[in-house]
């Protein structure tokens, strides 16, 4: 089993059902997983503030067992709260380079998916904030 796994960041992490879902899965011995998210800020910008958008799902991926062999994000449109008010952050994201550095993302990851190629598989770290 490979799960390739992500949504939108709700307060710092991915959404509550998903995480839900992660928890769910079975046991696994080393299978690669992968991760995507769409958020405000994206996630390096996070990060300047110490939060770790990917943390929480990789950490109960892990606890079952699983390796985190690639990540990526992309900023998506964000109207919660007050940035609503002021016509929302990324306006326009995911834009058509965030579509382009997802389809390489998915292709490289999608190809060496044989538990030997984790390796490699462990370098597709995108983001395309
Ligand atoms: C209730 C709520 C909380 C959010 N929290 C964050 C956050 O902590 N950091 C961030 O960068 N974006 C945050 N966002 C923005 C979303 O991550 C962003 O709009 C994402 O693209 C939504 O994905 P979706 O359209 O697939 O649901 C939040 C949005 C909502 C509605």
């Amino acid at each position: 089993m490979t799960p390739f796994l992500g949504s939108g960041i709700f307060f710092g992490h991915h959404h509550s059902r998903l995480l839900e879902f992660a928890d769910s899965l079975p046991e696994v011995d080393g299978s690669p997983a992968f991760i995507f998210s769409t958020s405000g800020t994206g996630i390096r910008a996070a990060r300047w503030f110490g939060r770790h958008y990917h943390r929480r799902l990789a950490e109960l991926l892990e606890a079952k067992g699983f390796k985190v062999a690639g990540e990526f994000d992309c900023k998506g449109f964000d109207t919660y709260g007050p940035w609503g008010k002021l016509g929302g952050v990324a306006k326009g994201h995911p834009n058509k380079r965030d579509l382009q550095m997802a389809e390489q993302f998915a292709t490289s990851v999608l190809d060496p998916l044989s538990p030997r190629d984790i390796e490699t598989s462990n370098r597709n770290r995108h983001t395309a904030g």
